[in-house]
């Protein structure tokens, strides 16, 4: 039997998680868990704590704290509020356990036996002479030479998104000191990337490995595979997998004192060691969902995770040569919130732990939040989160559409059929969703639910969950129709002892029962609300196998007889009248954003004068006289090709554009809405200032500026390559 490997992206213990990581990762992927388990397959979901790195040991010196003592208060946490949020883990471990420690150094020990997949070379490295130690990227600070920040990291620029290396920066300081570090020699070993590279396109592009199919491509995300393929196109490069550190997995080999494993080596290793330990207290073979040809791994991962899970992970898989590839790694691309990106310095954030702490008195919190996340769910575009949003997903979709034809069928039932599952009668005639439509029971199951049921089923396969969530509220959308056209009330007045009475409600508690089940991957909590009403049996491994056999076969889910309950509100409206509770908690929220938005938009506006005023006196000074050659080459001007394109809300006039230049993916935020529609954009290649220092604009960061050629009436066309171009294609 198959083996159904799910992983979720390892979170840093060095903080609390946001509803963007919930949507990102956490909740696709329990939701696939939760219907995999369903369906009766053999499934294990891991998940975990990352412990190591300099991630940790920042947020440790920012507390005042021990690494240690960060991570079990993170890990605690993040663990809790996992549960809480009904993320059906299988295990939850850490990477600081004994168990991931041996298991890493293992793998590292295995790599270098198989002989050349490493390189031990010696390099220069940032040394701080005060502390008596090589500083991480992180711990190195200075300015970009890219956009001439002067906070940038090591390891990168956080305003311009560049990826550096520590050389890269001017004036480098260590933020342990304070003071300019020195270089020093220091040996590491480097992982051999490029030796996989023909592998790893075989198996991106084709789905194959060594000539035989392992997955369809086809069903692989876009922008996973673009991500990829420009990775691949731009040339692997041996990649440094040890460091100078004190926090982390020592480096098992003599002569490697003080040194550890880089924790993006061991980080995915954690997967592994995570199934062990699962394995160990489930009586379960770990190496039975790792290796061989019936293992079905797949990773979900937020977008900036691509790299490590589909090129330098399996490579490290393929290097050590007993593991499976994965089969799919369907990344979720961003969440914002209420059209920003979420940010925790800024406290333009929501946690996923403080939610809970303040909607704590909030019937269903937790699944209406997983369905408010589920239907903006950041697929294949970034999604928005809005509170406005929550509300009328609550209301209009769950309360009016779910609990509201939960509750009709439940008290029909009470009403005309003393609490019992009334018996049905093939041979009677239902109206169907419309009233000319007539029906039987049987072929009501299985021309009119089943066909939603299978539709569900591979909506959740294909990764599609924001679909599968709309089929699934199809069925009960369905099912109010049903009762709407056929009207039993109406029928009990006229003719009481009518046998479509009975007949009529059995399938209206037969579409409440198929609700039930298929919801739960979903709404875990609701959906065991409605079991219990309804007397269904626990969701039992398996069970949707059943519902569709069932269905086929046109026979009910629920026994003749089967004692109903009477009906619970399921959803309390958050726009009520009588009880204004939630709408005062979710008023709060918004007026703490709004509050926050109002400050963002002074400061940008001032940041916004001083550019156009800087540009202004730029202009005059220079105001269209020659140039020097020289200062025209200043200019990088690069094609690239458009990927996504949005309007950005209450800002008319602009596009927030994704743009691909080949090594890299910018953010480009453009005033051209009013000349092209988004959608006209995507796929069109552009011409972009590439050098051009980023700039705020519509409160994104714009990386970069589109060339169009504006017409005498004001009309701007785009600047493009005649014939398509490599992205990148440099413009001179
Ligand atoms: O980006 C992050 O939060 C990393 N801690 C994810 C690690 S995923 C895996 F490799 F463990
Ligand atoms: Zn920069």
């Amino acid at each position: 039997m198959k083996k159904h490997t799910i992983t979720a992206a390892l979170p840093y213990a060095n903080g609390p998680l946001h509803l963007g990581h919930l949507a990102g990762a956490y909740l696709p992927a329990d939701i696939y868990a939760r219907f995999l388990r369903l369906q009766g397959k053999d499934v294990v979901f891991v998940c975990g704590s990352d412990e190591h790195g300099a991630a940790i040991t920042i947020r440790a010196k920012k507390e005042g704290r021990s690494p240690q003592e960060i991570i079990d208060k993170y890990h605690e946490l993040n663990k809790e509020t996992f549960e809480k949020l009904g993320i059906s883990f299988d295990i939850y471990h850490r990477t600081s356990e004994a168990l991931h420690h041996k298991t890493a150094q293992d793998f590292f020990l295995k790599l270098l036996e198989n002989g050349g997949e490493f390189d031990e070379k010696e390099t220069e490295q940032y040394y701080d002479e005060d502390f008596k130690q090589f500083l991480a990227d992180r711990y190195i600070t200075g300015t970009c030479p890219k956009c001439g920040h002067e906070e940038a990291y090591g390891d990168q620029c956080e305003k311009c998104g560049s990826a550096l290396s520590p050389t890269d920066l001017i004036n480098p300081r260590s933020s342990m000191s304070g003071k300019t570090p020195i270089l020093k020699p220091t040996t590491h070993w480097y992982f051999k990337l490029e030796k996989h590279g023909d592998e790893l396109r075989e198996w991106i592009e084709t789905g194959k490995i060594n000539g035989i199919q392992h997955h369809n491509p086809e069903g692989w995300r876009k922008h996973v595979l673009g991500q990829c393929l420009s990775w691949l196109d731009g040339g692997l490069q041996p990649r440094a997998i040890t460091r100078d550190l004190d926090w982390g997995i020592p480096v098992p080999v003599n002569g490697a004192e003080g040194k550890v494993l880089y924790v993006w080596f061991d980080a995915p290793i954690g997967y592994i060691s995570a199934t062990k330990k699962w394995a160990e207290d489930n009586h379960k073979n770990w190496e039975d969902y790792w290796k061989g040809e019936d293992v079905e791994l797949i990773h979900f991962i937020g977008k900036d995770n691509i790299v490590f899970h589909c090129i330098v992970f399996p490579a490290m898989l393929k290097a050590h040569g007993e593991f499976a590839l994965p089969v799919n790694v369907p990344a979720n691309q961003f969440l914002n919130l209420e059209g920003r990106k979420f940010s925790k310095s800024k406290g333009w954030v929501i946690e996923q732990h403080q939610y809970l702490i303040d909607f704590a008195d909030f019937p269903n919190k937790e699944d209406a939040l997983r369905y408010a996340l589920i239907r903006t769910m950041p697929e294949n575009k970034d999604g928005d989160f809005k509170w406005d949003e929550f509300v009328a997903l609550h209301d209009n979709e769950l309360a009016d559409n779910l609990g509201n034809f939960f509750n009709r069928v439940l008290s029909f039932i009470q009403k005309y059929c003393d609490g019992k599952a009334p018996a049905f009668d093939a041979n009677i005639s239902i109206k169907g969703a419309t009233e000319d439509e007539l029906s039987s029971y049987n072929s009501f199951c299985k021309e009119q639910i089943l066909p939603l049921v299978e539709q569900l089923e591979k909506d959740i396969l294909a990764f599609e969950f924001k679909n599968a969530i709309s089929t699934v509220l199809e069925i009960s959308r369905l099912g109010n129709a049903m009762f709407q056209s056929n009207a039993p009330w109406k029928t009990a007045k006229e003719n009481p002892e009518s046998a479509e009475i009975p007949a009529v409600l059995a399938l209206g508690l037969q579409i409440a029962a198929v609700s039930a089940i298929c919801i739960e991957p979903f709404l875990p909590f609701i959906a065991a609300k409605m079991r219990g009403l309804l007397g269904l049996k626990d969701s039992a491994a398996g069970v949707f196998e059943h519902l569709k056999i069932k269905l086929k076969a046109g026979a009910p889910i629920l026994e003749q007889g089967n004692a109903i309950n009477e009906p619970e509100v399921l959803f309390a409206k958050i726009q009520n009248k009588k009880d204004n509770r939630w709408m005062e908690l979710v008023d709060r929220e918004k007026n703490s954003l709004a509050e926050l938005m109002k400050k963002f938009e002074a400061e940008e506006k001032a940041v916004l004068a001083a550019n156009e005023q800087k540009a202004k006196a730029e202009s005059q000074q220079t105001s269209k006289e020659a140039v020097e050659y020289d200062d025209f080459a200043k200019l990088e001007l690069r094609v690239g090709t458009v990927e996504s394109a949005e309007r950005i809300p209450k800002k008319d006039r602009l596009l927030k554009l994704s743009v691909n230049l080949g090594s890299e993916i910018r953010t480009i935020v453009s005033g051209i809405a009013e000349h092209y529609a988004p959608e006209d954009l995507v796929g069109k290649q552009v011409c972009i200032v590439a050098n051009l220092k980023p700039r705020k604009l519509g409160g994104y960061e714009s990386q970069g500026m589109i060339l169009t050629a504006e017409t005498p009436e004001g009309k701007l066309f785009l600047v493009q390559p005649e014939e398509k171009v490599e992205n990148g294609s440099v413009v001179k």
